[in-house]
């Protein structure tokens, strides 16, 4: 039987996990998106709903509509398709507002038209609509919101994204300070270069928060989350970051960074009852 209409859950996502700007990402299960996608029988892609926040409809205006026309230009099917958006993850928040739609979009529209495509190729035109969002190519938001899980991604030309095991008692704390920071203007304050030193110590941890996740090994996880790149430039953005850090840490996190290009913070923690602790702690943080 052919399906005409699917309903999908776009999950929120955490990317750089402190050490692997713009590399490493992780979808989580708990928070994202909605969207309903449906063939239609006159051609062409068409936004019908967005509901939760004011996001343009215009196709081409939309991170969404943009993904979704790189594949149907791509395709060329013999049908068209509406979209309508459940809109839950905030815009601006560092958490893959725009990955979720872009990658919800394509994802949707490949399974109704019989999994053509790989993953892979899904994430090369969700990275279409996150280009546009973000003004810079990058995929790791959209990959781990494609393929689930932990991500790398090895290079973008050619995309190559490598899945990571996701340990099952990993759990992850969100906390969204109320301000809006635009990716653009987060990577526009990171510089050029960076000294060799830093370098070393950034991919030694990258190289060990991989391995980590692949022994599910949680003491060198909590040593491999650490950025000495990105994180002292963007944590200036965010207000009391360092505070937020140091009580997650304290209070048990394995660690604590900016997600994404912030301004939500992230801690990741062992086991439900860390994370429930970790949540009580931010929540003191940003409300004394
Ligand atoms: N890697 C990107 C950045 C993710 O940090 O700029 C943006 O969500």
């Amino acid at each position: 039987m052919n399906q005409n209409e699917i309903k999908i859950f776009c999950p929120a996502t955490i990317a750089n996990i402190s050490c692997g700007f713009d590399v490493l990402g992780v979808a989580l299960d708990a928070v994202g998106d909605e969207m309903i996608v449906r063939k239609t029988r006159y051609k062409g892609i068409r936004i019908t709903r967005i509901s939760g926040y004011d996001l343009p409809k215009t196709v081409e205006e939309n991170v969404a509509g943009i993904s979704a026309l790189a594949l149907y230009e791509h395709a060329q099917p013999e049908c068209g398709f509406e979209i309508e958006i459940d809109k839950k993850i905030k815009p601006g928040s560092g958490i893959g507002s725009s990955s979720a739609s872009a990658s919800g979009a394509v994802f949707a529209m490949n399974k109704l038209l019989g999994n053509p495509y790989s993953n892979t190729e899904l994430t090369a035109f969700a990275m279409a609509g996150e280009a546009f969002a973000s003004g810079s190519k990058h995929a790791d938001n959209v990959a781990p919101a494609i393929f689930g899980g932990f991500t790398l991604v090895k290079s973008i030309e050619p995309l190559v994204v490598l899945e990571l095991p996701s340990p099952k008692d990993l759990y992850a704390v969100l906390a969204h300070p109320q301000i809006e920071i635009k990716t653009s203007v987060a990577r526009s304050i990171l510089p050029d270069k960076i000294p060799l030193k830093d370098a070393i110590t950034q991919w030694a941890n990258v190289g060990s928060l991989v391995h980590a996740l692949h022994t599910n090994d949680h003491d060198l996880l909590a040593a491999a989350l650490k950025d000495v790149v990105v994180e002292p430039y963007r944590s200036q953005l965010i207000p009391h970051f360092d505070k937020i850090k140091n009580e997650a840490i304290n209070h048990g996190a394995l660690g604590c960074g900016i997600s994404g290009s912030g301004p939500s913070v992230f801690a990741l923690t062992s086991g439900m009852d860390a994370a429930k602790r970790i949540e009580r702690t931010m929540q003191d943080v940003y409300s004394t």
